[in-house]
């Protein structure tokens, strides 16, 4: 089944799509509610303005026509923690009935190929140990805490040109 998983660029937030988008957020962190899925209003303003910030770096992940995951990568975030402007993944949520088959993985690789060289910055939920163990994975390290949710930055990573080889 899980070959048949395609990851696409978001090409407009409609109506149905918007509803799909909130139906997995409210999924993916059920018995995680302090992280996510606070609410449908929430969740539908939220699911906008990442839209609206990040429309480059909307991924979705598609089986056949049906939306199972998601992941906004923001090419242009300034952090007032780092004192400039990196890259940043404001949400990343897979359905629950298809967590656990590499569709993350798949999600995250896009991800990091969008953000290509550039310092990334995420929040995630302090007790949320399985996504700090799938960022740290990849490079990304705890960099500092506000309430329950925790910084996690990955470095840049230096993109040699052809030229320089
Ligand atoms: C985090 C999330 C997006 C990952 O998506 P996913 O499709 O489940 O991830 P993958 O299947 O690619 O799994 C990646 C790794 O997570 C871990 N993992 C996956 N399923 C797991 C499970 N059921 N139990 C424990 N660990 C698991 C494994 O380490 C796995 O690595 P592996 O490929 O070596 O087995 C998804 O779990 C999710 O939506 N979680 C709720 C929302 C959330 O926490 N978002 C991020 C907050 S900032």
């Amino acid at each position: 089944m899980m070959t048949e998983v395609k990851i696409e660029k978001l090409q407009k937030l409609d109506q149905e799509t918007l509803e799909r988008l909130i139906e997995i957020y409210m999924n993916a962190y059920e018995g995680m509610r302090e992280y996510g899925g606070e609410g449908e209003s929430y969740a539908k303003r939220y699911l906008r303005w990442c839209w609206s910030k990040a429309k480059d770096g909307f991924f979705v992940a598609k089986i056949g026509d049906e939306i199972v995951g998601f992941i906004v990568c923001d090419d242009d975030w300034y952090s007032k923690y780092e004192g400039e402007t990196v890259g940043a993944i404001h949400e990343f949520a897979v359905d629950r009935r298809y967590q656990g088959h590499g569709i993350g993985r798949k999600l995250m690789e896009k991800c990091l190929e969008y953000l290509k060289g550039k310092r990334i910055e995420l929040w995630v939920g302090e007790k949320n140990e399985r996504a700090k163990r799938f960022y740290e994975e990849y490079g990304f390290r705890e960099a500092g805490k506000h309430g329950i949710w925790v910084r996690m930055v990955k470095p840049a990573e230096k993109v040699i040109s052809a030229d320089e080889k």
